[in-house]
C-alpha cells in the first residue's frame, strides 16, 4: 500500500536519504529502529511532503507521485492518506482534548459538529480518556496528551498513521499506557510505520523492522532476523549500545 522507490532527500550538500525503497502493505506495522541522525525522521517527513524529497517516487494507495515534478492537487492528496503522531504531542493548547480530537473533521472535513463530536468521543473512548474530554492540554499528563494526538491522527481515518519516536518525550512510567494503545492499534490492523528507541516493544508489535544508518536503509526484515539474529555488524553494534543505554538508565533509577 505504500511504495517508495529511490527516495533521496539532501539538507544543502548533505544527504540525508540515500536511495530509499520501502514497500508496506495494508495492515502491516513497520518499525524503524536506528541511531540518532540516520534520518528516520527525514524518512517520515519526506512520506507525508512535510520535507520536500530531492528525488524519487511515492505511491500510498491510489496516489503516485514523483517527488521531482508533482501537481500540488496531488501533493494534497497524498498528504490525505496519513496522519502523524510526533514526539511532542503538538496539540493545540487553547482547546480541549476533544476539540483537538475533532478539529480537522471541523475544519479540512467540513463535518457536521454533532457527528463529528460523536467521533471524537468514541475515539476518546478508544484511548481511554473519555472523563477528559473537556480538559485542556495542560492539565493532562503527556501520556495522556500523546493518547489525544492519536486519537486526533485516527480522526481524519487516515490509511497509515506514521509515529516518530511517539515515546521518548515522556517520563518512564507514562511510556506504557501509550504503547499499550498502539499495541491495541496493531491489533486492529491499522498500518503503523513507527520510528522508536523502544526495541522491546518494536520486536513485539512489528511485522517488519527496517534499520537505518546514515541515511541507509542497512536491513530490513522480521523482528526476528534484526533485532534477535543480525548478523550485520552495523546492526549488532547499535543494538549492543541501546542495550546499554537500557540498562544505564535501569542503573539510574535504581539509585
Ligand atoms: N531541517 C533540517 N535542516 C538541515 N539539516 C537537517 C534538518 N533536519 C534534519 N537534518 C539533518 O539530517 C540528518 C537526519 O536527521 P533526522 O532525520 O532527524 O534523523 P533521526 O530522526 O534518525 O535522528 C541529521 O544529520 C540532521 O542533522
Ligand atoms: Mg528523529
Amino acid at each position: 500500500m505504500i511504495k517508495v522507490r529511490n527516495l533521496t532527500k539532501y539538507f544543502d550538500d548533505k544527504q540525508v536519504l540515500n536511495d530509499i525503497n520501502l514497500d508496506i502493505r495494508t495492515g502491516e506495522v513497520v518499525a524503524i529502529i536506528g541511531p540518532s541522525g540516520s534520518g528516520k525522521s527525514t524518512l517520515l517527513r519526506c512520506l507525508n511532503l512535510l520535507e520536500k524529497p530531492n528525488s524519487g517516487t511515492i505511491e500510498i494507495k491510489d496516489v503516485k507521485l514523483d517527488t521531482q515534478k508533482y501537481k500540488e492537487r496531488d501533493a494534497y492528496q497524498l498528504r490525505q492518506k496519513t496522519a502523524m503522531v510526533f514526539q511532542h504531542y503538538n496539540l493545540f493548547k487553547n482547546k480541549t482534548a476533544l476539540k483537538n480530537v475533532i478539529e480537522a473533521l471541523l475544519v479540512s472535513k467540513k463535518m457536521k459538529k454533532e457527528e463529528a463530536i460523536q467521533i471524537g468521543v468514541d475515539l476518546l473512548k478508544r484511548v481511554g480518556l473519555e472523563k477528559q474530554a473537556n480538559q485542556y492540554p495542560a492539565t493532562l499528563s503527556g501520556g495522556q496528551q500523546q493518547r489525544v494526538s492519536i486519537a486526533r491522527a485516527l480522526a481524519v481515518k487516515p490509511h497509515a498513521i506514521l509515529f516518530d519516536e511517539p515515546t521518548s518525550a515522556l517520563d518512564p512510567e507514562l511510556v506504557n499506557e501509550v504503547l499499550q494503545v498502539i499495541r491495541e492499534l496493531a491489533k486492529e490492523d491499522t498500518t503503523m510505520v513507527i520510528v522508536t528507541h523502544e526495541m522491546q516493544f518494536a520486536k513485539e508489535v512489528a511485522d517488519h523492522v527496517i534499520f537505518m544508518a546514515d541515511g541507509h536503509i542497512i536491513e530490513q526484515g522480521t523482528p526476528e532476523q534484526v533485532i534477535e539474529h543480525s548478523l550485520n555488524p552495523r546492526t549488532q553494534r547499535f543494538l549492543r549500545q541501546m542495550g546499554d543505554e537500557t540498562d544505564e538508565s535501569a542503573r539510574q533509577k535504581r539509585k
